[in-house]
């Protein structure tokens, strides 16, 4: 059976603590390992990205595999071909592959028929390698995460999901405060909140993202309006733990969700963040195909 990574709860606690510290091992010598040699990985991108296809290429690269990037309009699933025929006839050329996609009935149904790992690079309802990156950024910044407070700040979506999930596994407490009609349904583990001010209290890392996701553009003004209170600046993080961090999964639109103080600030880690993607992955594609 292959191994997938979909949401992120397919990690136990010790294997997802062993990812972050072979990640940051990996951070200290990027060529370390050839896990990779003869390899190739496919990435299929259905929706843009900078840092997701920057860190993966990059990432198998490094790793000594052969990246094989794949746009929706060079594929033939543009024109119809099955999702299943897709899963099989890519399990007969790349060692595993992942996709950024819609809904995540796609990627569920792809790892329903492949025959080597699938990884999810960005669903509709997950983004679980964002949150890989963001706990290692924790770990190279704190140490242990068992006891850390990160409260996530804004729309409840895919980013703040995967937090919730791979945040819960790590002992990391979680708490999402969004405004009515924007919140994180139940997840296990996660502390829902409406107000800011409360939900920063004692926080470790403050973290944010954009207001109006790739999606999202035709309630845009609506979002704009109810996420005006949720903007993650230095009166905010004033009011957590003294050693609180701000953190954002990128892009940004500074003075917006974020003020530009703290996306270039002192008190900032998003660029670190932003470089742990490659790390935490080649990590998360040593484990898949191990
Ligand atoms: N954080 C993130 O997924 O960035 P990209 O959309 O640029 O890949």
């Amino acid at each position: 059976m292959a191994r997938h990574f979909l949401t992120g709860a397919e990690l136990t606690r010790d294997e997802l603590l062993a990812l972050l510290d072979r990640a940051i091992e990996l951070k200290r010598d990027r060529l370390a390992s050839d896990a990779l040699a003869g390899k190739s990985i496919g990435l299929i991108f259905q929706k843009p990205s900078t840092r997701t296809r920057l860190s993966f290429e990059a990432g198998v690269f490094e790793l000594g595999g052969h990246p094989i990037i794949l746009r929706p309009d060079e594929m033939q699933m543009e024109r119809g071909e099955s999702i299943r025929d897709t899963a099989l006839v890519l399990s007969r050329h790349v060692q595993a592959f992942g996709i950024r996609t819609h809904a995540d009935v796609i990627v569920e149904e792809l790892a329903r028929y492949a025959t080597v790992p699938v990884f999810n690079m960005l669903t509709a309802g997950h983004h679980p390698c964002q949150a890989l990156a963001d706990l290692m950024t924790l770990r190279e910044t704190f140490g242990a995460l068992d006891g850390l407070v990160l409260t996530y700040v804004g729309d409840g979506n895919n980013v703040a999901r995967s937090l919730a999930i791979v945040g819960a596994i790590a002992g990391v407490e979680v708490r999402v405060a969004s405004p009515e009609g924007y919140a994180l349904e139940p997840v296990a583990g996660a502390r829902l909140f409406e107000d800011p001010v409360e939900a920063v209290d004692g926080a470790h890392a403050v973290y944010t993202d954009v207001w109006v996701s790739m999606g999202d553009e035709a309630t845009a003004d609506d979002r704009r309006r109810a996420l005006a209170s949720y903007r993650v600046d230095d009166a905010l993080l004033d009011l957590a733990a003294p050693e609180v961090v701000a953190l954002h999964d990128l892009p940004a639109h500074a003075g917006e969700e974020i003020t530009a103080e703290v996306l270039y600030g002192d008190r900032q880690r998003i660029w670190e963040q932003a470089e742990n993607r490659r790390h935490a992955q080649k990590a998360l594609l040593e484990l898949l195909l191990r």
